[in-house]
């Protein structure tokens, strides 16, 4: 090997468990992916971690609304995000969740250290406090008009109009997002970390080459800024890890989320034999340590995230490698332009290489925007990958195989070109280690159109007809096939797929050091095409189908019903098929106590009771009711609400009073008939 072998542990961001993997995700997990491959082709030890980020209000929320519990909805978003990548190529050797109970461990480690260190002291602090939903309120779920220029329906902690930013309490008209009513201020004790202790520490790693300059003059501002105590902790309603010895108090997200790469590592230990967690995150560690993270979060990763660290006695991470945003034909990724894109999406209609490729050819190591222009992606993949790189094999295969027994020559035509293939390993290997993937890239394509000119200059398809140039006609199109050869070895990091098809194609495993050699006398398989052309018809589909109608065509009427609550997202008719509407009777209606909306119902389905609570108060009066008949959503998850379990929906729905309407019992109708 070229350098000692290496002990590397690399991370990506840990996707949170309430959304799907877009594009945005993409660009990180698969240059995360690509220097992986790339250091263990290598043949450095390089194990690669990630997981869901499970826990805080919004997958909360989230899991609410869908009537499951949040353990439900993560482990089912995991295995999701897990499927998207691994169909994008990007493997993990563990791929675990932050609700796991090797991350609470390491998190109550952390924090007692923390704490027995003296790091961590508690305070008592006011927030905006939803009375309906009787939880403290997150910045972004408040919002109100804004305090400097009066425009409504501004975000908690910053204006889209005037750019402002304030204190969530400083909002005119503020309202809870989750139940629209309005906040009230409320104390509350709040543990807080003591990261200002830290400082000089955090400068001193911040020059030690550990990120890149941009991002460390960025941090500089903050250190003038001053650095202030990192409140930890969350209330009583929280999805997350309870704090030890506080009760109702909750780890904020941000604490967790970065425990949990050390969290999927124990949990691969754990599973692997000989690898050990200490040796990779003791103080005295040998190994290296990388994050891959986008720039939004560089805060976490380069000020709390080695504070924490430090200060529990662990090391620090060797590099945090910090990207820009994808933007999609030169604008940010929009829901309506179809220009958001999601990881399924993608695969329902493209090959995950030409992403894998495209990316690779855009990515440095800089902090820099990367635009996904769709023309400009076609035409780099048709030009580069199938143009360039496969053409040299199909056009030299079918000699080989027709002609010469399938098998490559013994002799080496042009030793100085194969020298030059040779050679261009040590700079290829530097482009991609120091993350200039585009650099590599480059200089892969520059050797493809050197190995196109040699098959132009000799082209074997005129002397193959030739009876006396047979042998040179075997040597030249010998020589294509390594040259290809040697090309996909470069390309393996960035396209796995392509390079394991040519290894069987081949009859060879690659590894880096494969670029240095030369097949001679070696049987090789029949080609088969490697790689199809990009084509526009499913770029426009798959945009097509990323299209989300969230603006109306036409301009509604202010004082439409509409122009206040748009339609939905449209639903697939299979989505719509799933809901099993029955006719119910409503055998018992009556109040709930405390409850300003609701009515509790007992439906018959006829053979079945249901209880469901139904936000229908302000319409009905319980005896009006009774004996009616109304239609339900039958097979709707039960949810458990404050005043008890609900086992259904009624569909009694719309702005209340006459508008409300329940069926009146008619010839016919009878409860637990199904309704199409
Ligand atoms: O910004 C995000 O998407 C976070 N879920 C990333 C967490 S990274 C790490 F700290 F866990
Ligand atoms: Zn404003």
């Amino acid at each position: 090997m070229p350098e000692q072998t290496r002990k590397i542990l690399v991370t990506s961001a840990l996707p949170y468990a309430n959304g799907s993997i877009h594009l945005g995700h993409l660009l990180e997990h698969i240059q995360t992916d690509i220097w992986t491959r790339f250091q263990r082709m290598r043949g450095h030890s390089c194990y690669s971690v990630c997981a869901d980020d499970a826990h805080g209000t919004p997958v909360m929320l989230k899991a609410q609304q869908l009537g499951i519990t949040p353990e439900q909805m993560v482990a089912q978003t995991r295995d999701e995000h897990h499927q998207d990548l691994i169909d994008f190529g990007v493997n993990y050797d563990n791929y675990h969740v932050t609700h796991s109970d090797e991350n609470k461990e390491l998190c109550e480690l952390v924090y007692n250290r923390l704490n027995d260190a003296g790091f961590i002291s508690k305070r008592v602090i006011s927030q905006l406090y939803d009375p309906e939903k009787e939880m403290f309120l997150p910045d972004r779920f408040v919002q109100g008009t804004c305090p400097k220029c009066d425009a409504e329906d501004q975000n908690g902690d910053s204006c889209d109009v005037c750019s402002a930013t304030y204190d969530p309490t400083e909002l005119k008209n503020p309202r809870s997002v989750v139940s629209g009513a309005e906040p009230v201020l409320r104390d509350s004790e709040h543990y807080f970390f003591d990261l200002p202790q830290f400082q000089d520490m955090l400068q001193d790693w911040l020059q030690s080459g550990a990120i890149q300059p941009e991002i460390a003059n960025k941090l500089k501002e903050w250190f003038e800024e001053g650095m202030q105590q990192w409140d930890i902790s969350r209330d009583a309603p929280y999805f997350g890890f309870e704090i030890p010895n506080a009760p109702g108090k909750f780890f904020y997200v941000w604490v967790d989320a970065p425990v949990g790469y050390m969290a999927s590592f124990k949990n691969l230990c754990d599973k692997t034999d000989g690898l050990n967690f200490d040796e990779y995150w003791n103080k005295d560690s040998d190994a290296e340590l990388y994050h891959f993270i986008g720039k939004d979060i560089t805060y976490f990763h380069c000020l709390f995230w080695p504070a924490m660290l430090e200060g529990a006695g662990f090391r620090k991470p060797t590099g945090v490698n910090v990207h820009g945003f994808v933007t999609v034909n030169g604008a940010k990724m929009s829901k309506s332009k179809g220009t958001f894109i999601k990881g399924r999406t993608y695969l329902d209609h493209l090959n995950p290489e030409y992403l894998r490729y495209y990316f690779a050819s855009k990515l440095s190591d800089a902090v820099s925007d990367i635009d996904l222009n769709f023309e400009d992606f076609a035409q780099k993949v048709n030009s580069d990958l199938v143009g360039k790189v496969v053409n040299i094999a199909s056009r030299c295969a079918s000699f080989i195989t027709k002609r010469f027994d399938g098998k490559l020559s013994n002799n080496v035509l042009e030793p100085e070109l194969v020298a030059e293939f040779h050679q261009a390993q040590a700079s290829i290997a530097e482009a991609f280690e120091k993350r200039q993937y585009h650099k590599a890239v480059r200089e892969i394509m520059a050797l493809a159109d050197k190995a196109n000119q040699f098959i132009d200059t000799n082209a074997p398809w005129v002397t193959i007809k030739d009876e006396s140039k047979q042998q040179f006609t075997h040597d030249v199109c010998s020589l294509g096939i390594n040259l290809f050869r040697i090309l996909v070895v470069y390309l393996k990091p960035v396209v796995p797929i392509l390079a394991s098809q040519s290894e069987t194609f081949l009859n060879d495993e690659l590894n880096w050091e494969s670029s240095q050699s030369v097949l001679t006398d070696h049987p090789i398989n029949k080609f088969k095409a490697l790689m199809q052309r990009v084509d526009m018809d499913k770029v426009n589909a798959m945009i097509e189908d990323s299209k989300e109608n969230l603006e109306p065509t036409v301009q509604l009427d202010p004082n439409s019903p509409l122009a206040k609550d748009p339609i939905a997202e449209t639903i697939s008719f299979e989505d719509f098929a799933k809901i099993d509407l029955r006719i119910a009777r409503i055998a018992k209606a009556e109040h709930v106590e405390k409850a300003d909306k609701l009515l509790r119902l007992e439906l018959d389905l006829g053979g079945e009771t249901r209880q469901v609570f139904a936000g229908i108060k302000s319409a009905y009066k319980p005896e009006d009711i009774e004996g009616k008949l109304t239609v339900m959503v039958a097979n709707l998850a039960p949810r458990k609400m404050r005043f008890g379990m609900s086992e259904g929906m009624v569909l009694a729905a719309g702005p209340g009073g006459e508008e409300l309407w329940i069926l009146q019992p008619h010839e016919g109708a009878q409860p637990g008939m199904k309704v199409k």
